[in-house]
């Protein structure tokens, strides 16, 4: 498993990049930092830089994260800003080369970045849990990234799978909590590759934990202005302990949001409401595991995984956010040049939003929704038989 990074504050942490923080400021303030009385203004650099991680990972991420900086590229520049991405060729290969996933100070290689764009991780070779748990999950946990925030729109032209349901029709948010619950790294073997073997795998919930996710799905609902419901979603019939924990503490916080319309499924119940109500979700909150699955069966009423995006945020703003699509490397699909970058693209939207570039992300979001209400450029999954780069394209020139 990776090390944790030296969790120092951001400020602190951004002298390990001085030089291009500096430049990156300098846009804005005119870099106050560097003037002397004396010092000339002379700005050489107007436009305003972030820099950003991108890690492709495995399989179809290395197809779908280069057309999502393309993407981000452009969108940004037509705001004035800048991208400088850095490059990180972590995944299978490098573990095939070095016995690990990412090196040991990746994290802190991470660290300075404004944020993380990520492909997928997986490979048919490898086993998940080594994958998964050599470089995915620990970014997340180690950046304290405890909001996982999964989009669902039906977009107008899309066919969702359900009968009668057109554009708009669904919209909805699952806010995932994303650092414990049943993806806690507690457990262990007894016996280990004994005929009697014991494993035992323990989720953790944590009122402190619980707490924070709920208040965000509260906020994020008031911020949609849109039903104005979270859905909790939990197991508390079955699972006495930590379910009640999390639907006790979901009422207390639902108490300091009077206006918004409250809901408890279990995850069962969730699951057929997904399918025969969709249109009545705004925004629905749950655990770890549960929302992982939800999060499969929300993309695909909209369409496809290829049209889901998400974002994994440190509400805090202590540590980079990562934003990567829901789906996973896809090997069915990998080197083929059909994969639907969709996802990716508009996960690159979530990164400008979250670096506050909101017009950049609407136009971004609205170049997705022009090429798909058009419905010349679609890759299979969509119905149709454009490769990825016709898609990339086709949103590069709406963004025009
Ligand atoms: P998957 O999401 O990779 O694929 C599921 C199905 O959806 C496949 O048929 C695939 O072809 C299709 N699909 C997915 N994304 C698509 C896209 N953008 N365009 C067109 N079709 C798309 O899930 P899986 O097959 O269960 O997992 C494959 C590997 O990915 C496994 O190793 C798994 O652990 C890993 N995984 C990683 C992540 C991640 O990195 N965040 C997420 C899920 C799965
Ligand atoms: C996802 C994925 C991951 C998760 C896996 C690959 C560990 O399914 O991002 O949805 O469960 O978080
Ligand atoms: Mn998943």
């Amino acid at each position: 498993m990776a090390r944790q990074p030296d969790l120092a504050p951001r400020r602190a942490r951004r002298a390990v990049c001085s030089c291009r923080r500096k430049s990156a400021n300098s846009g804005k303030t005119g870099s106050s930092s560097m003037e002397s009385p004396r010092s000339a203004r002379i700005v050489f650099n107007p436009m305003k830089t972030f820099t950003i991680a991108a890690i492709p990972g495995d399989g179809v991420g290395r197809e779908v994260v280069p057309p999502a900086k393309r993407v981000l590229e452009k969108a940004a520049r037509n705001h004035g800003v800048s991208f400088a991405f850095q490059d990180f060729d972590w995944g299978v290969e490098h573990f095939f080369r070095w016995g690990r996933m990412m090196p040991a100070g990746a994290l802190d290689l991470l660290m300075p970045c404004d944020a993380i764009l990520l492909g997928a991780v997986g490979h048919p070779d490898v086993p998940d849990h080594t994958t998964l748990n050599g470089m995915l999950l620990p970014i997340r946990r180690a950046f304290d990234q405890y909001a996982n925030v999964r989009p669902a729109y039906l977009f107008p032209g899309v066919a969702s799978p359900l009968a009668g349901r057109q554009g708009g029709d669904i919209d909805l948010v699952i806010v995932r909590e994303n650092t414990e619950g049943e993806y806690a790294p507690v457990g262990g073997f007894v016996y280990q590759h004994q005929p009697e073997e014991i494993a035992i795998q323990t989720s953790v919930f944590t009122r402190r934990g619980i707490e924070r996710i709920v208040r965000f799905a509260f906020g994020l609902a008031v911020k949609r202005g849109k039903k104005k419901r979270v859905t909790s979603v939990t197991k508390s019939n079955a699972q006495g302990y930590s379910m009640t924990l999390w639907d006790r503490t979901f009422l207390d916080v639902a108490a300091e949001f009077p206006g918004i319309e409250t809901e408890s499924l279990l995850v069962d119940a969730a699951a057929m409401n997904f399918v025969r109500r969709p249109h009545t979700f705004d925004v629905v909150v749950g655990s770890n595991l549960f929302s992982d699955i939800l999060s499969d069966l929300s993309a695909v009423i909209v369409g496809s995984m290829g049209l889901a995006p998400s974002a994994n945020l440190d509400p805090l703003r202590r540590f980079p956010s990562m934003f990567e699509p829901v789906h996973g490397s896809a090997p069915d699909i990998a080197g083929k040049g059909i994969v639907n970058p969709l996802a990716t693209i508009l996960s690159a939207a979530m990164l400008l939003e979250h670096l506050q570039m909101t017009e950049a992300a609407r136009d971004v979001e609205n170049a997705v929704a022009a090429v798909l209400a058009e419905g010349k450029a679609r890759t299979p999954d969509l119905g149709g038989t454009s490769q990825t780069e016709e898609v990339a394209e086709a949103v590069l020139e709406k963004l025009a």
